[in-house]
């Protein structure tokens, strides 16, 4: 018979298991641990821990917040803000800042100052400033001109709102710090659609008489949806008054996980808090959060003047995410039957353990394969292994 014929015929010949009964404990023992260990990973990890039994679905929500609080300051002429000066923007959505610290430039006009001394600014004479430069870094557009800046430097001037800015005059502590002591109320409501659940952070046992008074604890009112500031920071393991100077943003986390199963507790928010931009020490170049902006007025005569903040604060981020699971028949089976299938694994753990371990292996093994002569009628007599003895 040629290789090529045996081929052949090996390709069309049939093969179907055998059952060998092996008395013996120790593969026994083997292959029911090895059940055992298949079944343990199906109840405790995919049903209990992964809940694999579940239809899931992702939360989909809203917020607006609303901060109050009162602070009175020597910055400028302010001496008094209220949520409408230091909230910025004042429409009040997931995302809202509190001013807490600024560099106020006030009585600004379109007109030309000398600029500030750099090395590039400065100047002896006309020569030295080019007209029409427009250094993205500097603070106007130069006109060709030098002027006096001081008694003792002279520097190209510039067109631009003068008096320009001095930006290094951040005060060491911040200007607002009784925001410490402002309180946000965060309305969150949230909706999983698939199975047409509907909450709301303020839950139905709260009362307006209760939300007029209450203030956010963890251990004593951890249903109360407001906030103060400076609790929220410290959560967050942040110092506030550090924090204010430079400004920050700020993670308001809410988690709205929840088990829709009957046995299962009700379904309820969990916040938590946590510093989003990075403040490392070893990275220190450019920290905190701030921008500019400007109030305008015009003057008697109709000349346009305004007052420019740079704005230093915290900004709050309130961050929703949830998964609700609820019994399903069909992940149930599906995924029944996926873990289920590693029990097709355990024959092959138990067969490998039975041809390389145990001391009869040889035996083992000639019994294991055997092809069946069909000529042949005396059972036994015909077989021959196809695993090489050791
Ligand atoms: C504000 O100014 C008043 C009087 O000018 C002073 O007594 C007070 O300490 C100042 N407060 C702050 C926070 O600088
Ligand atoms: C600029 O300063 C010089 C010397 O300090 C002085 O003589 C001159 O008058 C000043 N020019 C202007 C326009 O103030
Ligand atoms: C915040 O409020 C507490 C108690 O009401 C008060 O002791 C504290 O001075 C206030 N903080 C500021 C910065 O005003
Ligand atoms: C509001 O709720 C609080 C406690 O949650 C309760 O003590 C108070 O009596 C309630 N007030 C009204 C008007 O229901
Ligand atoms: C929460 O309330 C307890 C008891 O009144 C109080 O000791 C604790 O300081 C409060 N926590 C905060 C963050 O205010």
């Amino acid at each position: 018979m040629s290789a090529w014929q045996s081929c052949v015929q090996y390709l069309f010949y049939y093969e179907t298991p055998k059952t060998l009964v092996i008395p013996n404990i120790t593969a026994g023992c083997v292959f029911r641990f090895t059940q055992l260990l298949v079944v343990l990973y199906v109840l405790g990890y995919v049903c209990l821990v992964q809940k694999a039994y579940q239809d899931t679905d992702s939360v989909v929500s809203t917020v607006t917040t609303k901060v109050k609080g009162f602070a009175f300051t020597n910055a400028s002429s302010i001496k008094y803000f209220d949520v409408a000066d230091y909230v910025i923007p004042p429409q009040g959505g997931s995302s809202f800042f509190v001013l807490t610290n600024m560099i106020v430039t006030p009585h600004q006009t379109r007109s030309r100052c000398p600029t500030f001394p750099n090395p590039s600014s400065v100047c002896v004479d006309d020569c030295d400033c080019i007209e029409g430069l427009n250094d993205p870094r500097g603070s106007g557009i130069q006109t060709g001109l030098c002027e006096n800046f001081s008694t003792t430097v002279k520097t190209c001037e510039v067109i631009s709102w003068c008096p320009l800015e001095i930006d290094a005059g951040l005060p060491e502590h911040a200007l607002l710090d009784s925001a410490e002591n402002f309180t946000v109320l965060i309305k969150n409501s949230i909706t999983y659609p698939k199975f047409k659940i509907h909450r709301r952070n303020i839950a139905p046992h709260i009362n307006s008489s209760y939300l007029r008074s209450c203030e956010f604890n963890r251990s004593t009112d951890p249903d109360c949806p407001i906030f103060r500031l400076k609790d929220i920071v410290s959560e967050a393991g942040e110092d506030f008054q550090d924090m204010a100077v430079k400004g920050g943003i700020l993670g308001i986390i809410i988690d709205w996980s929840c088990n829709l199963d009957w046995w299962a507790g009700k379904c309820s928010p969990k916040y938590s808090f946590r510093r989003l931009d990075s403040k490392s020490p070893n990275n220190d170049a450019a920290p905190g959060y701030n921008f500019r902006f400007a109030k305008y007025y015009m003057d008697q005569s109709g000349e346009e003047f305004r007052t420019l903040f740079k704005a230093y604060g915290i900004r709050f981020e309130v961050i929703v995410y949830g998964t609700a699971g609820r019994f399903g028949m069909v992940p149930t089976i599906v995924n029944l039957g996926a873990a289920l299938s590693f029990l097709s694994l355990v024959p092959v753990v138990a067969d490998w353990f039975l041809l390389t371990c145990l001391r009869k292996r040889d035996l083992y093994s000639r019994h294991k394969v055997s092809y069946l002569r069909e000529d042949a009628d005396t059972e036994g007599e015909t077989m021959h292994t196809s695993y090489g003895t050791k």
